[in-house]
């Protein structure tokens, strides 16, 4: 009864069976709607007369705005996207409306969208959709090429003169295409807080995380129109890559395939809803775009198709070691393994002989200042393009190659920890000619293991949080802005380095911040924003000054949805398909927790909890796979119901099947 026979079309790609989540107190946290026709859930704000407006909330009658400039704004309680329709009850010849869509209520407006064709000062780029007359009676439909990808506020105004009595205002939501039901998660997640102020904080931004991520995976023909539609309008009818449906960075914008940001969305993806299939169409579509001559890969999908980024060239080979990960597609990886081996050819082409480091050329990145030369960001994920290089080359049965693929990592680390240590700061520095100590590289080094020591861990850890403010952490190459993207890096690092308190601090802060802010949606992630809190990530780095361009949808903030699971619950896969699993709680100042992921081989469950006398454990793993439990306190195990004497390093190793564990103190 867990498993439900997957839609023909996911038949075709060769996944057989989805597990679905139990269901449980924590679906009061999932905010998927329940059906792909939403519709306004509040009246948010009316001007002029508009008569019974509150008929618009969940249908329940018609509403008339009466004269010209009248309007209502309408919430629909979360992010969503897709397509409007609305019945035109009572209309004359010369009838018209306008449509204004925002995700922030900072531009809730008659007049204007929020931006996402191209950010301008004004902050009115995109403008409104003009529905003109003539209207006639009965339903219309948005065309679909003004598809509006991300909004929670949509805003009606009678632009002429007679009075329009309409109906049945309502939204098909566009995300998520090939599935029907998208509240029907693989995995969950609940603990309770016990310090921050809303005690199912965790849970809630667990659940945030894998909505913004759902709000991202679009339908192949729904990109932004490139070049930029002309003010005044969008189009978001482009083609993103080689099928679809495929994930994408932001909801409303950018809608193109940003390899970086999956490097933080899909583990979370994973953890959650476990739709995969949109992850490896949107690496097929970087390796199909391979530059034939030099092997570069491009920054970004089509129809942007930036060049140039060292940074998304590393991140689009390090997120095919994780697709291969969760989901063991190894007759994908070897359809890809030219272009791959290729694609680590041109990074190891650009290690500097007598440093021994890559000299960052490709200078486009996350945003962040400088970042080029022999740069510890870059080479940082080098590491780890090597690393997993090695492992997939193991998996495609070339192992001369994974042993030469080790052998350069080995020595690239060596180098890494030479040049940039800084041990009066106890930090990695950005490049040799400085003594900044970057947020992106110092989380990078211990998330993918260039530390050498536990000690420089801790540094790291304590050096991170001296950027910090009370909403979150900021990037010092990139003052004035706290990224929720590298944060979500920095939040592993924390856990990594034992600080779990750290952690949730960090946690607390910045996404406390995000998920409950009313200058964003209270659903979905922001992109970034301002150390002051504002709205206006970017202003003076490429999104002109615009705090309306500002995407609140952003799969790459969502970090802790993975952190949750990887790290508190302590639930993670080891080896393709969680062949090989690895359950290690960090206890974090919490009770209990529980959740669940699955993989191809079946369901992976663990529930912990603190309790009088010490500390229990139930897990639930496929049979036929193995892990290794690491107890996050001493005492005497009890192995279903058994004594064991656990290692050293106080873990145990546990087959597949239902355990229980408990520790007495
Ligand atoms: C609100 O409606 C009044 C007319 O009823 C109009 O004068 C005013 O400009 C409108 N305000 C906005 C913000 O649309
Ligand atoms: C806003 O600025 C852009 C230029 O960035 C311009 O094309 C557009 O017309 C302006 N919009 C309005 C409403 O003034
Ligand atoms: C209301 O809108 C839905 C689309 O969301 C449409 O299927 C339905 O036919 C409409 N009802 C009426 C009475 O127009
Ligand atoms: C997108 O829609 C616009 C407006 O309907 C149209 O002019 C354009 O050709 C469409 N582009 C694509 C790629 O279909
Ligand atoms: C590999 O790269 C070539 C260009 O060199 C391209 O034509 C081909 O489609 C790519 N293969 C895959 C599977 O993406
Ligand atoms: C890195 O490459 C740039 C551009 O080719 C070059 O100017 C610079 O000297 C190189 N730096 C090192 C340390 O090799
Ligand atoms: C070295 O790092 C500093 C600080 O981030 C930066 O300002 C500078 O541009 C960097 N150098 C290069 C060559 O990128
Ligand atoms: C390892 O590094 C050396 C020196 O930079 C390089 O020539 C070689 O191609 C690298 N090997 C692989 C498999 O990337
Ligand atoms: C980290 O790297 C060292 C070698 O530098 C290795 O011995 C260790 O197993 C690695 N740790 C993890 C967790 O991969």
């Amino acid at each position: 009864m867990r498993y439900i026979s997957l839609l023909a079309i996911l038949l075709l790609f060769g996944l057989s069976t989805y597990a679905v989540a139990p269901a449980g107190p924590w679906d009061a946290f999932n905010f998927a709607p329940n059906s792909k026709a939403v519709y306004p859930t509040a009246i948010r704000q009316v001007n002029g007369t508009v008569q019974s407006s509150q008929a618009l909330v969940a249908n329940s009658g018609s509403a008339t705005l009466v004269g010209r400039g009248s309007w209502v704004a309408l919430d629909f309680g979360v992010e969503v996207g897709g397509l409007i329709s609305i019945s035109f009850n009572t209309v004359k010849s010369t009838s018209s409306i306008s449509l204004s869509f925002t995700e922030s209520p900072l531009f809730i407006r008659p007049t204007a969208s929020d931006d996402s064709s191209f950010p301008s000062a004004n902050t009115t780029f995109d403008g409104v959709l003009h529905v003109a007359a003539p209207l006639k009676q009965g339903l219309w439909q948005q065309p679909a090429a003004t598809l509006r990808g991300g909004f929670r506020f949509l805003t009606i105004v009678n632009t002429a003169d007679a009075s329009i009595t309409l109906s049945n205002v309502s939204c098909a939501i566009s995300f998520m295409p090939h599935v029907s039901n998208l509240r029907e998660y693989t995995g969950y997640f609940f603990a309770e807080d016990p310090v921050f102020s809303d005690k199912n904080f965790l849970t809630k931004l667990w659940y945030a995380g894998a909505y913004t991520i759902q709000t991202n995976i679009v339908p192949l023909n729904t990109g932004r129109k490139v070049p930029f539609a002309p003010a005044g309008t969008w189009f978001n009818n482009a083609s993103l890559g080689v099928a679809g449906p495929i994930i994408v960075d932001g909801a409303k914008r950018d809608r193109a395939v940003w390899p970086g940001d999956m490097g933080i969305a899909v583990p979370s993806q994973f953890v959650s809803t476990n739709d995969l299939i949109p992850t490896r169409n949107a690496l097929s579509t970087m390796f199909a775009a391979i530059n034939p001559t030099t092997g570069a890969l491009p920054e970004s999908g089509p129809p942007l198709s930036q060049q140039g980024s060292d940074t998304y060239h590393a991140w689009t080979l390090i997120g095919t070691y994780n697709y291969f990960l969760y989901t063991g597609d190894l007759v994908w990886v070897q359809s890809i393994w030219a272009n791959y081996t290729k694609a680590v050819a041109f990074l190891e082409g650009k290690v500097d002989k007598k440093i021994g480091l890559m000299n960052v050329t490709g200078l486009r990145d996350w945003a962040r200042l400088g970042g080029g030369g022999i740069n510890s960001a870059g080479n940082a994920l080098l590491y780890r393009v090597l690393v997993t290089a090695s492992e997939l080359a193991s998996h495609v049965n070339n192992p001369s190659l994974a042993t030469a693929y080790a052998k350069n990592a080995t020595t690239l680390k060596t180098n890494f920890n030479d040049v940039f240590w800084l041990s009066s700061a106890g930090m990695y520095r950005d490049n040799q000619t400085t003594t900044l100590c970057p947020q992106d590289a110092n989380s990078f080094a211990v998330v993918f293991n260039l530390t050498t020591s536990s000690a420089q861990d801790a540094s790291i850890s304590r050096g991170l949080t001296k950027n910090w403010n009370s909403i979150g952490s900021i990037a010092p190459e990139l003052p004035n802005t706290i990224s929720p993207f590298i944060g979500g890096f920095e939040l592993q690092a924390h856990f990594i380095a034992g600080n779990d308190n750290v952690a949730m601090d960090l946690l607390r802060r910045e996404w406390g911040f995000m998920l409950y802010t009313p200058l964003s949606v209270e659903s979905t992630l922001l992109e970034g924003f301002n150390s002051d809190g504002s709205i206006g990530y970017r202003g003076d780095r490429g999104y002109n000054q615009d705090p309306a361009y500002v995407s609140h949808a952003h799969g790459w903030s969502s970090g802790p949805t993975s952190a949750l699971t990887f790290f508190v619950l302590g639930l993670t896969v080891t080896s393709p398909q969680g062949k090989t699993w690895a359950v290690a709680p960090h206890l974090s100042g919490l009770n209990a927790a529980e959740g669940e992921f699955a993989t191809p081989l079946g369901v992976f469950n663990a529930r912990w909890s603190v309790t009088t006398n010490g500390f229990s454990l139930a897990v639930s793993t496929p049979q036929g796979t193995g892990g290794i439990v690491t107890l996050p306190v001493k005492g005497g195990v009890l192995v279903d119901g058994k004594t064991v004497i656990p290692d050293a390093d106080n873990t145990l190793k546990l087959g597949g099947g239902p355990h229980s564990v408990s520790v007495s103190l």
